[in-house]
C-alpha cells in the first residue's frame, strides 16, 4: 500500500508521533512517504491509497497555518485519510478541524488519534507541561493506531475505525470546544503579546524568518514581526540567541484563566493522575 504522512510540528512532538507510525507501517512493508506539511509534493497527496495528516493543538484548535496549507491541496475525492494530533490536554476541536479540512478536499477521514505533546508554550503558567511526552507508550499506541487504519483498510471497510477517538469526526460540544471556535486569530492578536526583539543578542541568522509558518517576519536588516503574527511563538521557541521575548503578565492571566490544570482535568482530556509537571 501507498501510504502518505504529512504533520505540522513546531517543537517535534507532532513529528516523533507522524515518525512512529511510518516506521510501524513500514515494517509491514508499505511504502510510506513522510513530510512535514510545508514541504510536501501535493502529487504524493493525490497518488497514495491512505492518507495521514497531523499537528499540534493551538488554543484548543488546529493551528490556523495548518489550516491555510490544507485549503491549498487538490481535490483529493474519497481518499481514504486519518487525522492525528498531539496536545497539551485541552484538545477542544483540533481532530476535528483537520477532519473538517480534509473532508472539504474530498477526503473519507476513518478515524483519529491523540497524543500528548510536551508544551513549549512561552506562557509561565504553561511551559514545560507535560514533559517527555508523547513517551515510549503514546509512541506505540501510535504505531497500533496506524496499523489498525491500514488492516481497516485493507478489509474493505470504509466506515468510521472502531479505534478512532469519537471526537475525530463529528463536531463535540464543550468548553474547549467553544474556546476553539472563538479564538480566532484575530482575537490572539489582541489578548497575546507579540514577541519583541532584544536587538543585542540577535545576529541576524534568519532563521526566525525562514521558519516563521505564516512568513509574519521580515528582515530589514534585524527581524520584524508583523501583522500575520498568529501567536504560536515558533521564532522564540528556535532562536540560537534566544533574541525574541515578551511580557506576559496580562497573556497569562488569560491563559491561566483558560487552561489551567483543574479547568484541563475538568473540561480536556488531562487526567487526574496523570504527571503534568
Ligand atoms: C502556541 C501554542 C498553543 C497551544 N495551545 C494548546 C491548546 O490550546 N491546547 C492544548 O492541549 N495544547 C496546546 N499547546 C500544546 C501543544 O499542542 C503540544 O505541546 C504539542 O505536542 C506540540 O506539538 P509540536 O511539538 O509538534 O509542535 C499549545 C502550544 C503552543 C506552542
Amino acid at each position: 500500500m501507498e501510504i502518505t504522512i504529512i504533520y505540522f510540528s513546531q517543537t517535534g512532538q507532532t513529528r516523533k508521533v507522524a515518525e512512529a507510525m511510518a516506521a510501524g507501517l513500514r515494517e509491514k512493508k508499505h511504502s510510506v512517504r513522510l513530510s512535514a506539511i510545508q514541504d510536501v509534493d501535493q502529487g504524493d497527496i493525490k497518488k497514495c491509497d491512505l492518507l495521514g495528516v497531523g499537528s499540534p493543538c493551538f488554543e484548543s484548535q488546529a493551528p490556523s497555518a495548518v489550516k491555510t496549507w490544507i485549503r491549498t491541496w487538490p481535490v483529493i475525492q474519497n481518499k481514504p485519510a486519518f487525522v492525528f494530533a498531539t496536545t497539551g490536554g485541552a484538545p477542544g476541536l483540533v481532530l476535528y478541524d483537520l477532519t473538517n479540512e480534509l473532508r472539504k478536499k474530498g477526503a473519507k477521514v476513518i478515524g483519529g488519534f491523540m497524543s500528548r505533546g510536551m508544551v513549549h508554550h512561552p506562557a509561565p503558567c504553561l511551559i514545560g507541561r507535560l514533559p517527555n511526552r508523547p513517551n515510549a507508550k503514546d509512541l506505540s499506541e501510535a504505531r497500533t493506531f496506524a496499523l489498525a487504519a491500514e488492516k481497516h483498510l485493507k478489509s474493505g471497510d470504509t466506515g468510521t475505525m472502531p479505534e478512532s477517538r469519537p471526537d475525530a469526526l463529528k463536531p463535540t460540544l464543550g468548553f474547549y470546544q467553544l474556546v476553539g471556535l472563538i479564538a480566532k486569530p484575530f482575537l490572539l492578536r489582541i489578548i497575546l503579546p507579540k514577541p519583541k526583539l532584544i536587538k543585542s543578542l540577535c545576529n541576524q541568522c534568519q532563521l526566525c524568518a525562514k521558519e516563521c509558518p505564516v512568513q509574519s517576519i521580515t528582515l530589514a536588516p534585524d527581524p520584524v514581526i508583523d501583522g500575520r503574527c498568529i501567536r504560536c511563538y515558533h521564532c522564540q521557541n528556535i532562536c540560537p540567541q534566544k533574541a525574541l521575548n515578551e511580557s506576559w503578565w496580562y497573556g497569562n492571566l488569560v491563559i491561566l484563566s483558560l487552561y489551567n490544570t483543574i479547568f484541563s482535568r475538568l473540561f480536556g482530556d488531562l487526567k487526574r493522575e496523570e504527571k503534568i509537571y
